[in-house]
């Protein structure tokens, strides 16, 4: 019996989707040969992703305060002892990354707000701020880019992050208030919302292994965590239907409103049952959690031996207008008494970025049929590759591109691909070192922008898609 069919004679569902189903293979001849941007439908969205924190310099939230600390044993939080600082300064340089945009040839720009910029105490209101970013969503949509929206991309107010953050129900309704503040301010020019970045990362992180803010390796609070995220989606949700009544791209929708979820393959490093076994449950926590949840409307969260969490919430199902795909890589996972459960790896002579991720191109692909069963289009909200030469970002487009074709070519709905990122920017705890920007940008030298190889590839896509880059 081959493994798949062995899968099915157990019944067991996480290890067909995790260690069974069949995995294609992409030929780079094909890769190569195909017109990139050819094969993308009418109206794909074609675009960037950058998020507040990573970009815009000079903020003050529970990162700012996180990125001076040191662990235990004095290893800082941040590689190198760098903080975000300046990031890429895109407060002040926006318009000239609208040029960027623009040379690009891209129809669409994914872009957090910051809260704590706009709520910086409870119930405060910056009228400046906000303006800024009403001007941006403007200057976006004259330049005939569609603004995508984030509402939340890791970071918090201070204030927010001193109440307990997001372990406090508290929290909940001040995103919920938040929420409605920002579709009045920008519901006349936005209409693609994204309420969440990510919430198996912020949870994983920030909760079980204790990397990010608050720093805290407790299973329980994880799982309260991602159950305050998951209806703290809804009710923004809510909120953005209920104010943002303006329809500004003229499509007859007012709101387009979903979330970027992070994907990763996890892959059994052998033929072994405990592998298979332990993908698959590592699978189901951190990939299908929140389709699931968002499917049913019923949150369950579950860790063997440790966490079983329940709870209906109201206004989930159905909550999502697209569903949002952030996928970069793939985990080997080898079954051991971890509190994972797993040794997670990356085999010996596989392509992996510079951040040491592998990386396949199949993967993408992969996760696009899955979630087609979503019943709502898809929408790559990040895809992109630590490069710091800038030399592999050419293929590693062009492949990933050829996934979302193919997926699109067995009528999978694929509403819009967004590379991550614009720019190199503040990677979390990496800092600057990672480089993830289709334009370098050089810190020693004034944070000048400077296009890769790859914005040429992206220009061909463009083309290709009947989209007019300038020179
Ligand atoms: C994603 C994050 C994004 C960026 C990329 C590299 O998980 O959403 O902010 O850090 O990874």
């Amino acid at each position: 019996m081959n493994a798949r069919a062995s899968c099915m004679a157990l019944g067991l569902l996480p290890l067909l989707l995790a260690g069974c189903s069949e995995r294609p293979s992409f030929e780079p001849a094909q890769i190569n040969a195909a017109p990139i941007g050819k094969g993308l439908p009418p109206g794909f969205l074609l675009g960037t992703s950058t998020a507040s924190h990573q970009v815009e310099g000079g903020n003050t939230n529970d990162w700012t305060d996180w990125e001076r600390g040191t662990y235990p044993d004095g290893t800082p939080h941040i590689l190198h002892r760098t903080p975000s600082g300046l990031a890429t300064d895109s407060w002040n340089r926006f318009r000239e990354d609208v040029g960027l945009m623009k040379r690009l040839g891209s129809n669409a720009y994914r872009f957090g707000i910051e809260w704590s910029r706009l709520e910086p105490t409870e119930g405060a209101w910056d009228a400046e701020a906000a303006e800024r970013y009403r001007q941006w969503a403007h200057t976006l949509r004259s330049a005939g880019i569609e603004p995508l929206v984030t509402l939340h991309h890791f970071t918090l107010p201070r204030w927010v992050a001193a109440s307990g953050g997001w372990e406090n129900p508290a929290t909940v309704d001040a995103f919920e208030r938040f929420s409605g503040r920002v579709a009045t301010l920008l519901g006349a020019e936005v209409d693609w919302w994204c309420t969440l970045n990510e919430p198996n990362v912020l949870a994983v992180f920030g909760y079980l292994d204790g990397v990010w803010p608050p720093g805290k390796q407790d299973e329980r609070a994880m799982a309260t965590v991602l159950a305050h995220l998951f209806e703290a989606h809804a009710r923004s949700a809510r909120q953005l239907r209920a104010l943002d009544t303006t329809d500004a791209d003229g499509d007859g929708r007012a709101t387009l409103i979903g979330l970027a979820h992070h994907v990763r393959v996890f892959q059994p490093s052998t033929g072994a049952t405990s592998d298979s076994l332990v993908s698959g449950l590592t699978d189901t926590f951190f990939n299908e959690s929140l389709p699931d949840a968002l499917r049913t409307g019923h949150v369950s969260l579950v860790v063997p031996g440790s966490v079983s969490l329940q709870r209906d919430v109201p206004g989930l199902k159905d909550s999502v207008d697209w569903f949002g795909i952030n996928y970069y890589t793939r985990d080997h996972l080898r079954q051991d008494a971890s509190p994972s459960f797993s040794h997670k790896y990356v085999p010996a002579g596989r392509d992996t970025n510079d951040l040491g991720w592998e990386i396949y191109p199949e993967g993408l692909y992969l996760f696009l049929k899955r979630y087609a069963a979503m019943g709502v289009p898809l929408v790559v909200t990040e895809n992109g590759m630590d490069d710091r030469t800038g030399e592999r970002r050419p293929y590693f487009l062009r492949s990933h591109l050829y996934a979302v074709e193919r997926a699109v070519a067995e009528g999978v709905r694929v509403r819009g691909y967004f590379h991550w990122s614009l720019l190199d920017n503040f990677e979390w705890s990496e800092g600057y070192e990672p480089r993830f920007g289709l334009f370098r940008v050089e810190r020693d030298f004034g944070l000048t922008r400077q296009a890769t190889p790859a914005v040429e590839t992206f220009r061909e896509a463009a083309r290709n898609l009947g989209l007019s880059p300038t020179p």
